[in-house]
């Protein structure tokens, strides 16, 4: 049910905004999600396919499970909530999105003031010298570093990582100052991102949910926008004054 106008008006008004992306902001544009129905999790076992012993014992396996994902995230379309989240980003002074998502819609989209937590579907990294480098788009089934001619790796943060130096500190940066959090399509099942939130929350910043779903971080949120993305950021458009591209 679309929320009285008054309640939006502390985010609406904010200053320094953090956006936190997850699975469920793209689900409308056909690119699964990963705990709900459906959801990559439910149908394959992360642990055979996204972690580092895995792609040791069957680098092809691994990257034509990639290579298959990055068709489906090639072949979709930005959709009006990565649109209005872009555009948030050129109608406020401070703003940062940290999304969790690899599917680069955000980016598509015209977002800039982006931190991608977990990589990208569309790099790849070297697994001898670290060096990153843009897929091509018909990449070799076992892709080499463009340096050094090692195996290269996808560029995605797997299960049993650490984060990449520098990555959650800049995103935690922002989190402390912000005054506002805008949470779309995510479970909050993996902590540190959802941490993002419950930091700035705990420091006084005003925190909206966008999830048809229940989750980890809906306790935690003074707003729960309990619809898909779309409908709710075309209702966070209207409130912020914006219009979306
Ligand atoms: P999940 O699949 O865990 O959660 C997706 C969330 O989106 C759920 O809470 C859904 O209810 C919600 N959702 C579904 N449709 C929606 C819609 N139309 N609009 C808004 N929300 C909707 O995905 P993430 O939270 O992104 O990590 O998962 C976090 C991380 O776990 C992923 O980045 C991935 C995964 O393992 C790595 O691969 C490192």
């Amino acid at each position: 049910m679309k929320p009285d106008p008054s309640s939006l008006r502390p985010l609406a008004s904010a200053q320094r905004l953090l956006v936190l992306t997850g699975a469920g902001v793209s689900a409308e544009s056909g690119i699964p999600t990963f705990r709900g129905a459906g959801g990559l999790w439910r149908e394959h076992k992360a642990e055979e396919l996204a972690t580092p012993q895995a792609f040791e014992q069957d680098p092809e396996l691994i990257w034509e499970w990639y290579q298959w994902r990055r068709s489906i995230c090639r072949g979709a379309e930005p959709n009006p909530a990565h649109r209005v989240i872009a555009a948030l980003e050129g109608a406020l002074p401070g703003f940062l999105l940290a999304t969790q998502n690899v599917d680069g819609l955000h980016q598509r989209a015209g977002s800039t003031k982006l931190i991608a937590l977990h990589g990208n579907i569309d790099d790849a990294r070297c697994t001898a010298c670290e060096h990153v480098f843009a897929l091509p788009e018909h990449p070799p089934e076992l892709p080499e570093c463009p340096r050094c001619e090692c195996l290269a790796r996808p560029h995605i943060l797997w299960f049993g990582e650490s984060y990449w130096p520098g990555v959650l500190e800049a995103s935690y940066a922002f989190a402390m100052s912000a005054d506002a959090v805008l949470i779309v399509g995510t479970s909050g099942a993996v902590g540190p991102p959802a941490y993002l939130a419950v930091e700035a929350k705990r420091r006084g910043a005003f925190c909206v949910e966008v999830n048809p779903e229940v989750s980890a971080l809906s306790e935690v949120v003074d707003l729960h926008l309990r619809t898909g993305a779309v409908e709710a950021m075309g209702w966070i458009a209207e409130a912020f004054g914006i219009e979306s591209r």
